[in-house]
């Protein structure tokens, strides 16, 4: 029986993926690298992120303390001599400080102990796949372009935060320091909600929408179009690579692509829907962020009680990614036979639902740890 080593389980992505295990059939050992104090602590913190996907008490009965591998990304000499680690024939390498804020372990975690993590698990002599969670966003894309499936490396490339840079990084050192490594690489787009649970998992990235439309002015056209593709799809996708025929050294896109991406007109409407409202529509302006900069005593007004520079430095740095206008191809999934991804307009009404009283503020933390 296969052994799946899954880091990042307390997370967004990670969560979706141990779901979707949790609730098939696959027989498998599973080892869930868990920061906590001990393993049962370890344990009931994976519980606790797999109750936001509405997983029954039974199912989470699958669960049990011995599948924790305990350890810290950003210290991983701590776990990094556990003999189960031998034992293991395939890495879902979720984990990561996934955060747009200036979080001082990026780099540590990302980089260093991501590497340190690869280069160990590189001697494992029966790992048939290491299976790396990147962004597709860490290639600094062109504007309003397709982006292609490819794993060159820019070093100089202009990235608009540590994050992206530290996860284009990581995937160049694996490339040149660690040969053996049965590596691919996973790129997905914009994760936003989950087609049956809405935001209740995560509501990463789902504000920025909500906040665009109530400011009725952001710095995107209504005419972009934008990458989302839902974390269950996501979750799928994961597993079908974990699996699947498909070349060491492969970097996959997981996303909307040409065909299945959204305008922001489009959201406009399926949010106001949802909202029994009227949509945004003509009323919508696009400005520069140096509008948006001295509307700031107003934010109070908009959106509660709030952190201003917090929320202008949201507006920054997501607006940047917003005005790309890109799409990511994802020619390569979808010709190792994973259906296409539903529309993010498809499920938006219940990731509407689901933040229904949570304020704007409240729902941007996660994205900001
Ligand atoms: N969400 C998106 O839109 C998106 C898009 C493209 C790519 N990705 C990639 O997908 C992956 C997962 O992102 P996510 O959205 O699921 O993030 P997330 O919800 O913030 O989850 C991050 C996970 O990484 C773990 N982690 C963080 N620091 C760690 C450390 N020092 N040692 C061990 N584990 C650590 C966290 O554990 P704790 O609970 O202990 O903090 C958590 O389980 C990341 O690699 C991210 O770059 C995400």
């Amino acid at each position: 029986m296969n052994t799946l080593l899954i880091t990042g389980v307390t997370g967004f992505l990670g969560g979706a993926v141990l779901e979707k295990i949790l609730n098939g059939n696959d027989a498998m050992n599973l080892l869930l690298l868990v920061r906590a104090n001990d393993a049962a602590a370890g344990i009931e913190r994976v519980k606790s992120n797999m109750r936001k996907f509405n997983l029954s008490e039974e199912t989470l009965q699958r669960l049990t303390a011995d599948q924790v591998l305990l350890g810290d990304l950003g210290e991983p000499e701590g776990f990094l001599d556990d003999p189960r680690l031998e034992s293991v024939t395939h890495v879902l390498n979720c984990a990561a400080v996934a955060s747009f804020g200036n979080n001082p372990l990026v780099w540590k975690v990302n980089v260093e102990g991501t590497l340190a993590f690869a280069r160990r698990m590189s001697q494992v002599t029966g790992l048939q796949r290491f299976l790396h969670v990147g962004t597709a966003m860490s290639c600094t894309p062109e504007p309003d372009s397709l982006v292609p499936e490819s794993a060159e490396f820019r070093e100089n490339a202009e990235h608009l935060v540590t994050y992206t840079r530290s996860k284009s990084t990581i995937e160049q050192l694996m490339r040149t320091e660690c040969p053996q490594l049965p590596l691919v690489i996973a790129r997905p787009s914009i994760v936003v909600g989950h087609t049956s649970h809405g935001c209740q998992p995560s509501t990463s990235i789902f504000w920025v929408f909500s906040m665009g439309l109530m400011l009725q002015k952001f710095i995107c056209s209504l005419e972009d179009r934008i990458d989302v593709i839902p974390v269950d799809y996501c979750a799928d996708a994961l597993l079908m690579l974990l699996k699947g025929q498909i070349a060491n050294g492969e970097v996959v896109h997981i996303s909307a692509g040409e065909e299945n991406s959204v305008r922001f007109a489009d959201i406009d409407r399926a949010m106001a829907k949802a909202l029994e409202k009227a949509p945004v529509g003509d009323k919508y302006a696009q400005v520069s962020y140096e509008t948006l900069v001295k509307m700031r005593r107003e934010l109070k007004d908009i959106f509660g009680p709030c952190n201003e520079r917090l929320m202008l430095k949201a507006m920054r740095l997501y607006g940047a990614f917003a005005e790309l206008n890109v799409r990511f191809s994802n020619d390569k999934l979808l010709s190792m036979g994973m259906p296409k991804p539903p529309r993010f307009t498809d499920y938006i009404a219940r990731c509407v639902q689901t933040t229904h009283g949570l304020s704007i503020p409240q729902q941007m933390e996660v994205d900001f740890k």
